[in-house]
């Protein structure tokens, strides 16, 4: 028996010799949950997406062409149209990323052969000799048609960086024009779409910091007053100014300052872009093959997220009372210094393990309990590429354990948050500085209706837990189920030829009197749905 075939069999022997906990046995943990008690909306675009022109997430990963042998729907990938909409992707955010503030749209629409072939800012980080000019073959108009295939909300990063106020008036009148008014929704309809896209979510710039622009917080300020004070509104916009660098050492809170200090007296945005990524390049962690040290140092990293939530949101509060503006955390994922790209043209394509897995719980956890807080999030992005749920190549493709993550905690999705209190002690691990503290369980809990969802994370390597999640208020259930998602080997990944080496099995939970019991085993991650009397 090979490497892999020996695990996969230790696991399934191992899964399904869990003993299902007895009401007699004492929990290592008592998490109390009140149903009764419900909090904020957990907005479904907290699981939201991201795909840019950016190495294989457009071309080949998203768009394969009309005239493509791989099944496609108008050269749209017909398997990511349907795994996306499966898991209910509620926004798609494009064209970019670093991208944007270099993409005039007007190079994306009329006839493809007919459109002109441009720069794009990441050809310069492409592998000599691989051609990555952009062809402008998936525009706007595909963009629209891919978004309406899954149903999924459009969000549309501008061009601030290059761009100019008329041109992202003009691109929002061409989306949004009602049929027969404006010459740009007559050329809307000569390109094929009569009717208005009805785009909503607008990004004003992207990393205006950085790539977008290496403008001051006051300076991007400024411009950004200038690209909204205009703004063709036909459907009522949700805006989003760039906002901080979230990763960096200091959080970036200067930025959050002195963007908030420049804007006082004008309209504050309804979103404040954050970007978090838990990013391992200056570190030698890899992304497929690492120790139990470099597994907690990413889970340590990631959890600096909730963090950064607060302290933005805290910033934002001294110059913003009410919070008109909300985060939009539209840049999120783990990101490995490169060596596992599919193919060296996938820039930052990287190998998903079961770390990054259990990585997305705890970051779904923290987006569900601060809920109130944010109005978006966008993982970077869906597929071939830093956090993704899906790698393609050709007419290969495989779902990533990330993948089923989003389908376990969809049942976030637009229910309503439940408080509760998760008394599980920290571990101390080993990380790269040291020692740290872990939290040794991470939990969130929704309610729709009758209907209760709780997802549950054990970071441990080492331990397995037993249970008991008490229903305060003498809620009871009438039933439950359990998904697990877990492996034996840590490093465990989904490949094209060995797909479903992670995927969630049903997993044992009982309801005992006014509470539910179950076993959680090591470095895994639980969903249980439940229906309350
Ligand atoms: O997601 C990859 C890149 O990361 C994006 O283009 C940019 O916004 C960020 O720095």
């Amino acid at each position: 028996m090979d490497r892999r075939a020996f695990l996969k069999a230790s696991t399934l022997a191992a899964l399904s010799a869990l003993p299902v906990a007895r009401a007699s046995v004492a929990p290592d943990i008592e998490i109390t949950l009140s149903p009764g008690e419900s909090g904020a909306l957990i907005s479904p675009h907290l699981y939201g997406h991201f795909i840019e022109h950016l190495g294989g997430v457009i071309y080949d990963g998203v768009w394969v062409g009309r005239n493509s042998s791989i099944p496609n729907v108008d050269g749209i990938r017909k398997q990511f149209v349907d795994d996306m909409k499966r898991i209910s992707a509620p926004n798609l955010r494009w064209p970019g990323g670093c991208f944007a503030d270099g993409y005039h749209w007007r190079d994306g629409i009329g006839k493809a052969s007919d459109r002109p072939r441009t720069y794009n800012f990441w050809q310069q980080r492409m592998p000599a000799g691989i051609d990555a000019t952009e062809t402008n073959h998936f525009g706007i108009h595909e963009f629209m048609r891919l978004c309406r295939l899954i149903g999924a909300e459009p969000y549309i990063a501008a061009n601030v960086g290059s761009g100019s106020p008329r041109e992202f008036h003009e691109w929002v009148s061409y989306c949004n024009a009602p049929a027969g008014t404006l010459s740009l929704a007559a050329e809307r309809a000569a390109n094929g779409d009569v009717q208005p896209f009805g785009v909503r979510y607008w990004g004003v710039g992207n990393e205006s910091w950085g790539c977008g622009g290496t403008m001051r917080p006051e300076e991007y300020a400024a411009k950004y007053r200038q690209f909204v004070t205009q703004f063709p509104a036909y459907t009522e916009p949700f805006l989003v100014a760039t906002g901080p660098r979230g990763h960096s050492a200091d959080g970036d809170i200067g930025w959050t300052t002195g963007f908030f200090q420049a804007m006082r007296g004008a309209t504050l945005p309804n979103g404040f872009s954050l970007h978090f990524y838990t990013d391992l390049r200056p570190t030698k962690v890899k992304a497929g093959d690492f120790t139990a040290l470099e597994w907690y140092e990413v889970l340590l990293r990631g959890l600096r997220l909730e963090k950064v939530i607060e302290d933005h949101w805290s910033e934002m509060g001294k110059f913003d009372a009410t919070h008109r503006t909300r985060l939009v955390l539209d840049e999120w994922g783990v990101w490995y210094p490169p060596g596992s790209e599919i193919t060296p043209a996938y820039i930052l394509s990287q190998t998903i393990t079961l770390r990054d897995a259990v990585h997305t719980g705890l970051t779904f956890d923290i987006l569900n309990r601060h809920a109130e807080k944010i109005a978006m999030a966008n993982v970077a992005q869906s597929i071939n590429c830093i956090h993704s749920l899906f790698r393609a190549q050709g007419d290969k493709f495989v779902r990533t354990p990330v993948y089923h993550v989003f389908d376990m905690y969809r049942q976030h999705m637009g229910a309503h948050q439940v408080p509760l209190s998760n008394p599980a002690p920290e571990l101390n691990v080993p990380v790269l500085a040291g020692q740290a503290r872990l939290p040794g369980l991470s939990a969130s809990a929704s309610i729709r209706g009758r209907r209760l969802a709780v997802t549950l994370v054990n970071p441990s390597l080492d331990a397995a837990l037993s249970l008991r999640i008490r229903l305060a208020g003498g809620t009871r259930a009438t039933e439950a189920r359990g998904s697990l998602l877990t492996h034996q080997d840590m490093r465990a990944t989904n490949t094209f030829a060995d797909p479903d080496e992670v995927k969630p099995i049903a997993h044992p939970v009982r309801v005992v009197a006014d509470a539910l019991e179950l076993r959680m085993p090591k470095q895994a991650l639980v969903l249980i749905e439940c229906e309350l009397g």
